[in-house]
């Protein structure tokens, strides 16, 4: 579906000549802060509005000392920057803010020491080694998923149901563990209280630490709960020795020896990179979920066309081998998730470089919009249109779909997330039928990963 730019064909190889390119147009200061106000209450469309009147690269004068700011807009250049020239970029430092740990896990790394932890840990995410930890997966969304019939015809917030679905179907496949009800709710609610918190403190990253960050008073104990308890399930696997086979808990617990620094520094970067995975797959997979029930609800059609092809498994208990019969189901997750979109996703610029025939200076800031991306009538068709559909039989431009980002970057538990997305959704529709406040529409909110505003209220009922 893409077509390549006129730019593109000149791609610039040396960085070094980019310095003679123009700077991108873009609005002035006032302009911009005029359209700010304007998508004051839509603010996840500001960007594309940005895109759509001055063209796929956009200067965005941001009023911060030393920022210079570029939008891009073209699947091209996400490639360019993801995946072509991804050593000519860096996360943004705000994104440090995001830490779980001290020393700061894989998401947060870079150059070596970021190809050193990952490798080791890849396969581990890999379709095989996940086909092994499915039963414990679906164990956990099968249990939970039932247990909502005994609060039948009764108003549920579904999105945060859902979160306790993947914090169990996590802590069952990641760690072998098997948690309390209560203590799967409670974890539910100290993992969005630090999500809250640790996004307003990447917002307010450049100014000073006195100043009181959004949801500190509940953040900060939150997540020393959450480690302190992560310590003590360290300590009950160190004395009982690793499991057969052995679960994500004891690969870390084998790459310790190798992270650098004192014993105490590997402890805690071991520790760092545990609570890391817990925290990039739990709130992510959870708002996938709920956005993708939320927009069934609102869609008959495809709701009928995923009932039915959740009937045609006959009711049977919910497996891996399951997964590839459940191709609609599976692109209505990715249906759900094109219209979830995160706002933005934003890298440092290492070197000078050229994007569209323009002047990218090092040290400054690229960014791009999923939100954006996955609603650009030139890559896809009807794009208002909640069609999963598309999925099965359009060409997508990988570069125009970007949830789980693309290049060497991209999602490590990409391939987690369908599985247990997948699985939850199937679990669902084959015991419910779901009604949904008449007139309730989804409604995007920022937060670690874009979330629902008010939840998700919904009725369940027996089919
Ligand atoms: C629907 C669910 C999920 C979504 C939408 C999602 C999205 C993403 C995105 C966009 C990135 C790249 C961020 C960037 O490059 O700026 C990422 C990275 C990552 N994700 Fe996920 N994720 C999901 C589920 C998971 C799960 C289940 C796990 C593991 C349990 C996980 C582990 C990671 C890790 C470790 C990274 C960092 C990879 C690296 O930097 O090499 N994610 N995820």
């Amino acid at each position: 579906m893409t077509s390549a730019t006129a730019s593109d064909a000149h791609q610039h190889e040396e960085p070094t000549r980019a310095r003679e390119l123009p700077r991108p147009p873009g609005p002035s200061l006032p302009g911009l802060a005029a359209l700010a106000a304007r998508y004051a209450r839509n603010y996840y469309a500001l960007l594309p509005e940005l895109a759509r009147r001055y063209g796929d690269v956009v200067d965005v004068p941001v009023p911060l000392p030393g920022w210079t700011v570029t939008l891009v807009s073209h699947p091209d250049h996400v490639d360019h920057i993801m995946t072509r020239y991804h050593q000519r970029y860096v996360k943004h430092e705000a994104t440090r803010e995001l830490v779980t740990g001290e020393p700061p896990a894989l998401p947060l790394l870079e150059g070596e020491e970021w190809k050193r932890t990952r490798r080791p840990l890849n396969p581990h995410f890999g379709e095989k080694a996940l086909a092994k930890v499915t039963p414990q997966m679906a164990e956990a969304v099968t249990e939970r998923v039932e247990s909502w019939a005994t609060r039948e015809g009764e108003w549920l917030d579904l999105e945060h149901e859902l979160g306790a679905v993947v914090m169990d179907g996590l802590m069952r496949s990641m760690f072998s563990e098997v948690l309390p009800d209560e203590k799967i709710h409670r974890y539910v609610e100290y993992a969005r209280d630090y999500g809250f918190y640790v996004i307003g403190r990447a917002v307010m990253y450049q100014l000073p630490g006195w100043i009181p960050r959004p949801y500190q008073r509940r953040g900060i104990p939150a997540k020393n709960t959450l480690m302190a308890d992560l310590d003590a399930q360290i300590a009950r696997r160190r004395a009982d020795g690793p499991r057969d086979p052995m679960d994500i808990m004891d690969v870390l617990l084998t790459m310790e020896p190798d992270f650098p620094g004192t014993r105490e520094d590997r402890y805690r970067r071991m520790r760092s990179e545990l609570s890391g995975l817990v925290f990039a797959g739990f709130e992510t997979t959870a708002e996938a979920l709920a956005w993708t029930l939320a927009l069934l609800t609102r869609n008959p059609h495809a709701l009928a066309r995923a009932y039915e092809e959740v009937d045609a498994l006959g009711g049977a208990p919910l497996e891996y081998a399951h997964l590839e019969r459940l191709t609609y189901v599976r692109a209505c997750f990715d249906e759900g998730q094109r219209f979830q979109a995160a706002p933005g996703n934003i890298r440092t610029a290492t070197e000078d470089d050229e994007i569209g025939g323009y002047f990218i200076p090092q040290g400054s800031h690229v960014m791009i919009s999923p939100y954006g991306l996955h609603r650009d009538p030139r890559f896809w068709t009807e794009p208002e249109r909640f069609e999963p559909q598309r999925f099965l039989t359009d060409t997508i431009n990988r570069n125009a779909f970007v949830p789980f980002n693309v290049g060497p970057r991209k999602c490590m538990g990409m391939r987690m997330a369908y599985i247990e997305g997948t699985l939850t959704l199937a679990a669902i529709l084959q015991r419910y039928s779901i009604q949904v406040r008449d007139g309730w529409q989804p409604k995007h909110q920022i937060r670690v990963s874009t979330g629902l505003a008010g939840g998700l209220p919904a009725k369940l009922f027996r089919r």
